[in-house]
């Protein structure tokens, strides 16, 4: 019998097909030719300073208001520790990043979910809670592409958040890691651009643009905010690592970064194309929002659907994807989430065959 290929649906990561290796190559040569002390030093605890120059210049403001660490789960984790006590309230969105819900729930936060529509989070829902007494200290919002679900908050949720941030004096952390993934619709400000006080910490990384393993991301926000997280990230590693940033910082001035973007989407749009059609051909009872870039595809099944047998039927046809329940701290219990950035079309279609063949022996409607 054929070895069975194990297709995973799961891990938000890109094949090594679309990662730019030669370029990077390059880019460290260049990189380690330019400035070896700087390369191969401990640095500061803000970053690699041909790094930050670029993340200022592209966010236009002051490298001040910058600091580059390893991987935008470091960022993540130096804000929560600045902004973050025990028995805070935190917006999520849900469904939201796991590992997100994890760490906060770790420091003691107290959560507080709002469902997510088609354009993003439900801000009316949001404002009925502020009005009911919800005191949050931040609100942790992935504007594009969202991590589980692909949908987009559209413009005029972005300016009813920051308004309410405004009114209820909460910071909105705008996790950004997916907004050069657009391969369709056109782009939304991010609210870093349009908040006119200091009521926006932006983060992203390098880890979908460039490659995962760099392990580069950042934050900006304002310059006391991030004066303090310097002292974290200090009180750390010393430094973050400079050598990466140093590749980093040549790949991006160097003009490597668009190109890599540019092969990163004409990837994920077949991709993403390939899953919606596999799923309307294989479960035309699934219900998704189609995503305009990014990773993923939230697949709702009919309710009673059970997300964890037919994981786990999944995983003995050699297929793996995440269950919704991992993202939300209720709920989710007949969807899933696919991940399409690591594989290519075909086994695209193969994999999604299988899900569906699963999900029919489940319903006991075997075709
Ligand atoms: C919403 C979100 N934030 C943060 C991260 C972490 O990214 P990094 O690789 O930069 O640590 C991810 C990674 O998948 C993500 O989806």
């Amino acid at each position: 019998m054929a070895e069975l290929t194990n297709i995973s649906l799961a891990r938000g990561a890109p094949s090594i097909d679309i990662v730019a290796v030669d370029e990077l190559r390059a880019a460290a040569d260049r990189a380690f030719e330019r400035d070896p002390s700087g390369a191969f030093s401990y640095g500061t605890s803000a970053g690699y300073p041909r790094l930050l120059a670029w993340i200022a210049a592209k966010h236009d403001v002051e490298p001040d208001s910058t600091i580059a660490t390893n991987g935008s789960m470091q960022a993540d984790a130096f804000l929560f520790r600045a902004l973050v006590e025990p028995g805070d309230v935190v917006v999520v969105e849900a469904p939201t990043y796991d590992r997100t819900l994890l760490a906060l729930r770790q420091m003691g936060a107290e959560v507080l979910p709002i469902p997510l529509e088609a354009d993003g989070i439900d801000v009316e829902e949001l404002a009925r809670r502020l009005e009911a007494g919800a005191r949050p200290k931040l609100a942790h919002i992935i504007p594009n592409f969202q991590n589980p679900a692909g949908c987009t908050l559209s413009r005029e949720k972005r300016e009813r958040l920051l308004q309410l941030a405004r009114e209820h004096g909460f910071t909105i952390f705008e996790d950004d890691p997916y907004v050069e993934l657009r391969f369709e619709g056109s782009p939304h400000p991010t609210m870093l651009s349009m908040d006119e006080g200091n009521a926006v910490v932006y983060a992203s990384s390098f880890s979908k643009t460039v490659c995962p393993g760099i392990r580069v991301g950042y934050l900006v926000g304002p310059p006391e905010l991030i004066a303090e997280i310097r002292r974290i990230a200090t009180g750390t590693y010393i430094s973050p690592n400079m050598v990466a940033q140093s590749i980093v910082a040549e790949f991006c001035h160097s003009g490597a970064i668009e190109r890599s973007i540019a092969t990163v989407k004409r990837a994920l749009l077949e991709r993403r194309d390939a899953t919606c059609e596999a799923l309307e051909r294989h479960l035309p009872e699934s219900r998704f929002v189609v995503p305009e870039g990014g990773y993923f595809l939230w697949v709702d099944l009919p309710e009673g659907s059970d997300v964890g047998r037919l994981q786990a039927s999944a995983l003995e046809r050699g297929v793996t994807f995440v269950k919704g329940t991992d993202f939300l701290l209720e709920g989710g219990e007949s969807s899933l989430r696919l991940a399409y950035s690591a594989v290519p079309p075909e086994q695209i279609e193969e994999g999604i065959a299988r899900v569906a063949e699963a999900y029919r022996e489940l319903v006991g409607t075997a075709a």
